[in-house]
């Protein structure tokens, strides 16, 4: 069974060629708990606004001059051009860079790259988005879409698990998103610390609490490598069909764009092939970190 994405994937804008990054300016930042924040960049450059477009679920690759490069997904809606947003876990040297920049730093991009949600493949179907801790990232652009056209679709749901309410980021949106019932949130967490009501629990067993009808069902799963892992097998149980569990995957990434070979996973790469992946096409190896 093949994927059901299609390639339609924009040019990434770049300097002169695919490694040379350009400049955005941070014009916002928005804490979303201890050590994740979301940056709001414009690139400095008309040329660069005007063509620069992505599509859900990809990522950029975000240079500091003289500390490195690291691979963010884009988390801002695929309709707004003015300005992007990349949400950013605070974890190692670049992170904590773009962390010191603060507003008015400027940060090069590359991208965008990798191929991202099957957007165009969900018409009719029910969507199952699973998402854990940052891995609500690059799933916000996807939500901003399916709302967008919300009446192409059958039922559309969010499960979301973090440790605890206070880890949760775009709190406010899932709120929203709650309250206006046109998609169905779910959101569980580890710790129910500051009197959290709400599902404890890791966020697999909220489909304890949803009727799936896996004829016309897809699904999209991002979280940290044992979520992927339990949330793909438990669809699959579920009988919903492999060309239908998607699954964003992290590597470990260096040129972005297919020929430096870090980011190798069996025989794709995640940079180019991912970082979403329909489970039929990673089967083989899905799971076994050490590929
Ligand atoms: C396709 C793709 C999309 C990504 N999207 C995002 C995103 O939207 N937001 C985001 O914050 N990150 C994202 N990442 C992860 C990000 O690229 C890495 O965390 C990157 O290593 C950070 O660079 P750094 O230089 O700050 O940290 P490094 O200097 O590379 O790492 C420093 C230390 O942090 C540890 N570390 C690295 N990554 C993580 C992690 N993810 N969790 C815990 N510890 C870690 C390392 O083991 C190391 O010890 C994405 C990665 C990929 C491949
Ligand atoms: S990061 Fe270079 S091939 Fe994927």
């Amino acid at each position: 069974m093949t994927s059901l994405v299609t390639d339609t994937r924009p040019k990434p804008i770049c300097g002169i060629d695919t490694w040379v990054p350009v400049a955005a300016e941070i014009i916002e930042i928005t804490q979303e708990n201890f050590n994740t924040l979301t940056f709001k960049m414009r690139f400095v450059e008309d040329i660069h606004r005007e063509n620069y477009r992505f599509q859900s679920g990809q990522f950029n690759m975000l240079y500091i001059p003289g500390v490195g490069e690291a691979a963010i997904s884009i988390s801002s809606d695929p309709e707004e051009t003015e300005t992007i947003d990349h949400t950013i876990r605070v974890v190692g040297s670049v992170t904590r860079a773009i962390q010191r920049l603060g507003v008015g730093g400027i940060v090069g991009i590359r991208g965008p790259f990798g191929r991202g949600w099957p957007i165009d493949t969900l018409k009719g179907q029910d969507v199952v988005i699973v998402a854990g801790g940052i891995g609500l990232a690059p799933m916000r652009p996807a939500i901003y879409e399916l709302l967008r056209k919300r009446d192409q679709f059958g039922r559309v749901m969010l499960l979301y698990g973090c440790r605890s309410p206070d880890d949760r980021v775009f709190a406010d949106e899932l709120e929203q998103w709650t309250e206006d019932e046109s998609i169905q949130v779910l959101v569980t967490v580890d710790n129910a610390t500051g009197g959290w009501v709400g599902p404890v629990g890791v966020v697999t067993n909220l489909l304890q609490r949803v009727r799936v009808n896996a004829a016309k069902t897809v699904v999209m799963v991002c979280g940290p490598p044992i979520l992927n892992r339990v949330a793909a097998w438990q669809f699959l149980q579920l009988h919903v069909p492999p060309n239908r569990v998607y699954v964003s995957l992290e590597r470990n990434m260096n040129c972005g764009f297919g020929r430096c070979g870090h980011c190798q996973y069996g025989r794709k790469f995640v940079c180019t092939d991912g970082p979403v992946f329909a489970f039929s096409d990673v089967a083989e190896i899905f799971g076994r970190e050490e590929i």
